[in-house]
C-alpha cells in the first residue's frame, strides 16, 4: 500500500504543471445536516488539543490514513456521510481545476473523453463490468431518481418496496408511480430486528411479489439500522420467477447500494441486481459530487432519459436531424444527465478507484469488517447501549447503531463530540446513534470510543424554580 503523488498523477495521466496545493482540511461537519443534531459545546479552550495521531495503527494502515488531512484532534467516525478526499484525489481535482481555470473551453474539449475513457471504465473495471453498463452521475439520490423515474412502467404495475428503505427510494418511486399510474407496495422487512434473519427477509419478498410487480427497489446496507440485505439471495429468487414470465414484464432488482459500496468485497456478478446505484462520496472517499448508476445485463432498456443526455451521439444525431431520439438506451451514456458539470470532481473520480484497487478489495472489506466487529463486541460491555446493528457478519458492514437508554440519538451524538468522536444521526422517523469505522480508523480509535462511550450519562433533568 504505497502511494505517491508521482505514481498517482502519472496513471491519471495528468501532465500539466500543477503544483502540490494542499486543499485546507476539510473538516467533518457531523451529522446529516438535514437534520442536524443541536451544536455541541466545544471543548473547554484552556485545555490543549489532543493529538490522535497517537491512535495510530502501527502498521501499512497509517500509509492510507496519512492520506487524508483529517483534523488530528477529532475522531472521525463517521465517514459514510461525505467523503473527504484522499491526497491522489485532492491532487487530480486540484491539477484539473487549474488547467480548466486556464482555458476552460480548450480544455474540456480535449479532456471531455475522461468521463468514458477514465471514470466511468474505473468504476466499471472495479464493478467487473463493461464500461457500457455504467452512467456517472452526481449523487445516490440522483441515480435513483433516474432509475426509478425512467423505468418503463405501465399503469397497475407495482414497485415493491420496503418499509426499512431511506427517504430517496420512497420519495423517487412516489414521484414515478404518480407520474405513470404504477403503485408502490411496502413490506415490512422484520417485525424486530433483534430477530432478523436473511431467509425470512428473502422469503417476506418473495411472497410479495406478484403477477403485477415490475419492480424490487430494495437498500444494500441500511443507513439507519446498519443491517446488510442478502442482495444475492433476493436476485436469485427473482431470476426463478422470471423464469415463467415474458421477457418486457421481467421483475427488476434495483438497488440503492451507497453504504455497502467500497466497504464490501463486491461486483455486479457477485450481487446479481439489475440496477446498483451508489455515490461515490462516501465510503469511496471519492470527489464530492460523483456517483454512478451500473446496469446488470439486461444492460438498460428498461429505462428511459430523465434528463437529455449530452454524450449519447444516437440522442445527438437524432436532434440534428429532426427526429425523436431511439427508445432504448445503448449504453450507459444515455441515461447520464447532460449539461456542463464539475469536470474536475467528475474526472478524478477515477483516482478513487485506484485509490482502494491499490490497497485492495479484499482487504478494505477485512479492515472495515474488524473495525465495526471490535466497536460491536466492545459495546456488549457497555450498560445501558442497545446494538440495533445485527451482529452477523451477513447481515452487517461498516455501519453500527445503536441507542442509549434515556437519551435521545442527537443528545449522544453532542456528548460524543464533546469527547471529541464524530458520530452521526439519520433523519429516519426513527433514528439511531451511527458509528461508521472504516479505512481511515484504527483500533486504538475504537477502543477510544468504547471507553467515552462507557462515560457518557444523561444530564440531569433541569430544576424547575417554583414561584413563591
Ligand atoms: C441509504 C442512503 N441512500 C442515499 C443517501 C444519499 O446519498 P447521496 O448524498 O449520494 O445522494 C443516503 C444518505 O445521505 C443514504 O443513507
Amino acid at each position: 500500500m504505497r502511494f505517491t503523488r508521482r505514481g498517482f498523477m502519472a496513471a491519471a495521466g495528468l501532465t500539466i504543471g500543477a503544483g502540490a496545493t494542499t486543499i485546507a482540511a476539510t473538516r467533518e461537519s457531523g451529522p446529516d445536516t438535514r437534520d442536524p443534531p443541536p451544536k455541541a459545546e466545544a471543548p473547554p479552550a484552556t485545555e490543549p488539543s489532543p493529538d490522535f495521531t497517537r491512535f495510530a495503527s502501527g502498521d501499512e494502515w497509517d500509509n492510507v490514513r496519512r492520506q487524508f488531512t483529517f483534523s488530528p484532534d477529532m475522531v472521525h467516525l463517521s465517514a459514510l456521510l461525505l467523503a473527504a478526499h484522499p491526497e491522489p484525489v485532492r491532487q487530480a481535482i486540484e491539477a484539473y481545476r487549474r488547467a480548466l481555470d486556464t482555458d476552460p473551453t480548450q480544455y474540456v474539449h480535449e479532456n471531455n473523453d475522461r468521463l468514458r475513457d477514465a471514470s466511468m471504465s474505473a468504476a466499471a473495471r472495479y464493478l467487473g463490468v463493461e464500461t457500457k453498463q455504467v452512467a456517472l452521475t452526481e449523487s445516490t439520490t440522483m441515480g435513483l431518481a433516474l432509475v426509478y423515474h425512467g423505468l418503463k412502467l405501465k399503469p397497475g404495475q407495482e414497485i415493491l418496496v420496503s418499509e426499512q428503505d431511506y427517504y430517496v427510494t420512497h420519495e423517487a418511486t412516489r414521484l414515478a408511480a404518480r407520474r405513470t399510474g404504477a403503485l408502490i407496495r411496502r413490506l415490512s422487512l422484520f417485525p424486530d430486528i433483534g430477530e432478523v434473519t436473511a431467509d425470512a427477509m428473502v422469503g417476506r419478498i418473495v411472497e410479495n411479489i406478484n403477477d403485477k410487480t415490475r419492480a424490487v427497489a430494495l437498500t444494500y446496507v441500511h443507513s439507519s439500522t446498519g443491517l446488510k440485505m442478502p442482495v444475492r439471495q433476493i436476485a436469485d429468487r427473482i431470476v426463478e420467477i422470471n423464469k415463467k414470465r415474458d421477457e418486457a414484464d421481467h421483475v427488476l432488482l434495483s438497488v440503492d447500494g451507497v453504504h455497502g459500496f467500497a466497504n464490501q468485497d463486491i461486483t455486479m456478478e457477485s450481487l446479481g441486481c439489475d440496477f446498483f446505484v451508489a455515490g461515490c462520496h462516501k465510503w469511496l472517499f471519492g470527489p464530492r459530487g460523483t456517483g454512478i448508476v451500473v446496469a446488470g445485463k439486461r444492460g438498460f432498456k428498461d429505462v428511459l432519459p430523465t434528463i437529455p443526455s449530452f454524450t449519447d451521439g444516437a440522442s445527438w444525431a437524432a436532434w440534428q436531424k429532426g427526429r425523436d431520439a431511439p427508445d432504448t438506451i445503448q449504453t450507459g451514456w444515455g441515461l447520464m444527465p447532460g449539461g456542463f458539470k464539475a469536470f474536475e470532481h467528475q474526472w478524478a473520480l477515477a483516482e478513487a478507484f485506484k485509490f482502494h484497487e491499490t490497497i485492495g478489495k479484499q482487504k478494505v472489506a477485512a479492515r472495515t469488517a474488524e473495525l465495526a466487529t471490535r466497536l460491536k463486541e466492545g459495546m456488549g460491555a457497555i450498560e445501558k447501549l442497545r446494538l440495533i446493528t445485527p451482529n452477523p457478519p451477513e447481515l452487517s458492514a461498516g455501519i453500527v447503531s445503536f441507542d442509549i437508554e434515556d437519551m435521545s440519538p442527537n443528545a449522544v451524538v453532542r456528548k460524543l463530540r464533546e469527547r471529541r468522536i464524530i458520530a452521526s444521526v439519520a433523519p429516519y422517523a426513527r433514528p439511531h446513534v451511527r458509528l461508521t469505522p472504516a479505512i481511515t480508523n484504527t483500533p486504538a480509535e475504537i477502543d477510544y470510543a468504547l471507553e467515552e462511550l462507557g462515560k457518557i450519562k444523561a444530564d440531569p433533568p433541569k430544576s424547575v424554580s417554583k414561584r413563591s
